[in-house]
């Protein structure tokens, strides 16, 4: 069979019998797959036709070593070759999983000390927000159940982590609304006062929050915002947790993006990084005070574990995939390049007028599209969906955000691009942004 007659054959397969995750099911029945991956390797990736694409996104902000590294496929198959899997219920144990804890502890700041293992960012979310339930109760502090998170944050999609997720969309969906959830107005301290006062402070068990926005577009605060959270969160005895699923293992220039701010948190979720993608890993980092009072108070069984907690071969990814972000300084290399693709931001928006305001911390970036730069007027339709579009056409893969009427292009490139490559991300979405504005023009939608 040839090769296009094999895209042809997947694609109809796709569509009858593949439910796609968080996608368009109209788009997938009309169009089929956009690509069928097959390889990668670097920061690209190419599909069964053999097109090359830059992968500007390190896939779900998660590919942050790259794709097709050998050693980590080694490290797998040694792993697997000697114990696959083993359970980490009760009181069993691997050495992949407790030298994986050991690391986490090193790297993370502050006392942050002891890991609960998942298979993902969502389960990591669920089970903090289960823990610092279970916290309170072992406290004497019942009532302490509500969990405040801030408006446009995306903690995951499983059910306490939907329920966290600011962006309201998500929400709405399947008619998730639980008690014991607020949303917090995004940037304002004096809203989140007001919230804790309103709600009663002894009802609140956790403040979450992402160090920077993901998937809501790529929003930076100021650098004293979460510092104020922090002693707000003392003050009222709030534990104070950060999501860290997009923004560990050195995305934004630092380990843990937390670090920008010179705040440690109590609890610690983090994902994606961990294992850049190459394995199914999450996990919840716990403070040795809150470590300390659980083994302290403690009577019961723990009930609460996922069947892959701990899992060796996920767990040996993880090392040998933070082993290569040590050694290949891609820490560093995250912060120089992030610092290059904000300059080519910032060149884009004098070069082009529907560039309004662009933003980055180390490898996470944001251009936001504007009708008018002086005054930041929006198009009446977002124009970034078309922009993401002409991007692939030109090899290039980044994001839209549209929700709550933005219209921002979003960028999260594997840790190991270099210069020349960011030129070329660049000179893509110049591109991109020429031809949209071209045919938007001609058609006179703007
Ligand atoms: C900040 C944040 N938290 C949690 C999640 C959920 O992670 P997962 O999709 O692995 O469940 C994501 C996913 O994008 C995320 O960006």
């Amino acid at each position: 069979m040839d090769n296009k007659n094999r895209v042809q054959e997947l694609t109809e397969l796709d569509k009858k019998h593949f439910l796609h995750p968080t996608s368009s099911i109209k788009q997938q029945q009309e169009d089929g797959p956009a690509f069928i991956f097959s390889e990668g390797k670097g920061i690209y990736l190419y599909d069964v036709l053999g097109n090359k694409i830059m992968d500007g996104m390190s896939s779900l902000w998660n590919v942050n070593i790259g794709h097709g590294r050998k050693e980590i496929a080694e490290a797998a198959t040694e792993q697997m070759s000697k114990l696959a899997f083993s359970s980490c219920f009760s009181t069993f144990s691997n050495e992949p999983v407790i030298k994986l804890a050991e690391k986490i502890s090193q790297i993370t700041p502050g006392d942050l000390n002891t890991t609960f293992f998942t298979s993902g960012g969502s389960e990591s979310n669920d089970t903090a927000i289960k823990l610092v339930r279970h916290y309170w109760i072992l406290k004497g502090e019942k009532d302490r159940k509500k969990i405040i998170s801030r408006k446009k944050s995306y903690h995951g999609l499983a059910m306490g982590a939907t329920n966290a997720t600011g962006l309201k969309p998500f929400r709405d969906f399947s008619n998730t609304f639980s008690p014991d959830f607020c949303h917090v107005d995004d940037l304002s301290i004096e809203a989140l006062i007001e919230l804790i006062e309103k709600e009663g402070p002894e009802t609140i068990a956790a403040f979450i929050s992402e160090p920077v926005q993901g998937a809501g577009g790529v929003h930076v605060p100021s650098m004293n915002y979460f510092k104020e959270c922090r002693k707000i969160c003392d003050k009222y005895g709030i534990l104070f947790i950060a999501d860290e699923v997009i923004t560990g293992f050195g995305r934004t220039g630092k380990y843990f993006g937390m670090e920008h701010y010179g705040v440690i948190p109590d609890i610690m979720c983090f994902a994606k990084g961990v294992t850049s993608g190459y394995a199914q890993l999450g996990g919840v980092v716990i403070s040795k005070k809150i470590h300390e009072d659980l083994i302290e108070l403690s009577t019961d069984t723990f009930l609460h574990g996922y069947t892959y907690s701990g899992h060796p071969t996920a767990c040996a990814v993880a090392l040998r995939n933070i082993q290569v972000i040590e050694e290949e300084n891609l820490i560093e290399n995250a912060r120089l390049m992030g610092e290059e693709m904000l300059k080519g931001f910032k060149w884009l928006q004098q070069e082009q007028n529907i560039v309004g305001e662009v933003r980055g911390l180390g490898l996470l970036g944001a251009i936001e599209l504007v009708k008018n730069q002086g005054t930041n007027e929006r198009f009446n339709k977002p124009l970034a969906p078309l922009v993401v579009n002409e991007a692939a056409k030109r090899g290039l893969i980044c994001r839209s955000v549209v929700f709550e009427g933005q219209d921002t292009l979003v960028f999260s490139p594997p840790l190991i691009i270099n210069k020349q490559e960011i030129n070329k991300m660049i000179e893509i979405i110049s591109d991109s942004l020429s031809v949209v504005k071209q045919k938007n023009y001609e058609k006179e939608l703007i």
